[in-house]
């Protein structure tokens, strides 16, 4: 089964999954990070049922939520129908369907783990924001957790917050931080006993103008 089918496949219960899977801390870190401004537009790539476009919402702001999965992302428009200021785009974090220098923010919550390769998706996720715009990514930090390949179809066992950073650089990226968020990712394995408890990193930096 790929990351897609999956996601279609938990799409209906993805709110009450990831709700035992980390807190509301990691949104209130994520745009924290950003010190989002109502108004702007801000891009919620992977965006799954909208964990992160909900605090946007609050915030003011123009929402594009992009996601591989059509299932999922008809989910959070179900939830979200009585909001205009949110638009929905079937698209790869790897070929993102927004033209250049779109946004003012863009953001992935547990998005980059699952794709194939993250250097790209912030490369693309940087291509379209706008001069000084802000990339934040909130995901897991490194772990040994392998378990989590075959339940949830992670391509990656998390990230060193060095590679994490250098990536970002490369994208163009200046101002560049990476800090632990505070709050931990738990997932019980459901066919042994292993439970995971993992870091997350909250990771923001600002497009430098010309790149
Ligand atoms: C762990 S869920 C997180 C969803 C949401 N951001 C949240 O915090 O609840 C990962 C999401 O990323 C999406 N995704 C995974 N790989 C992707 C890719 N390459 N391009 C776009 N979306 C992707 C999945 O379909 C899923 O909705």
């Amino acid at each position: 089964m790929s990351s897609k089918e999956f996601f279609d496949r938990v799409a209906p219960d993805w709110d009450e999954m990831r709700e035992g899977y980390y807190s509301e801390d990691v949104r209130v870190g994520a745009l924290a990070a950003a010190a989002v401004e109502k108004g702007k537009i801000a891009a919620d790539i992977g965006a799954g049922t909208g964990f992160i476009s909900q605090g946007l919402i609050e915030e003011g702001l123009q929402i594009i939520a992009v996601d591989q999965s059509e299932v999922i992302l008809n989910e959070m428009k179900e939830k979200f129908a009585r909001w205009s200021s949110i638009e929905y785009r079937v698209g790869n974090a790897q070929d993102i369907p927004i033209p250049d220098e779109t946004v003012d923010y863009a953001f992935a919550n547990m998005c980059l783990h699952h794709v194939e390769s993250p250097p790209v998706a912030i490369r693309e996720m940087t291509r379209i924001l706008k001069p000084a715009g802000k990339l934040v990514i909130t995901d897991a930090d490194e772990h040994e957790f392998e378990f989590l390949r075959e339940e949830h179809h992670d391509r990656w066992l998390g990230f060193k917050r060095s590679d994490i950073r250098s990536w970002y650089l490369e994208a163009g990226l200046g101002e560049v931080s990476v800090e632990s968020i505070g709050s931990l990712c738990e997932v019980q394995s459901l066919c042994c006993e292993e439970f995971a408890r993992i870091g997350i990193f909250v990771a923001s930096g600002e497009k430098r103008a010309g790149r």
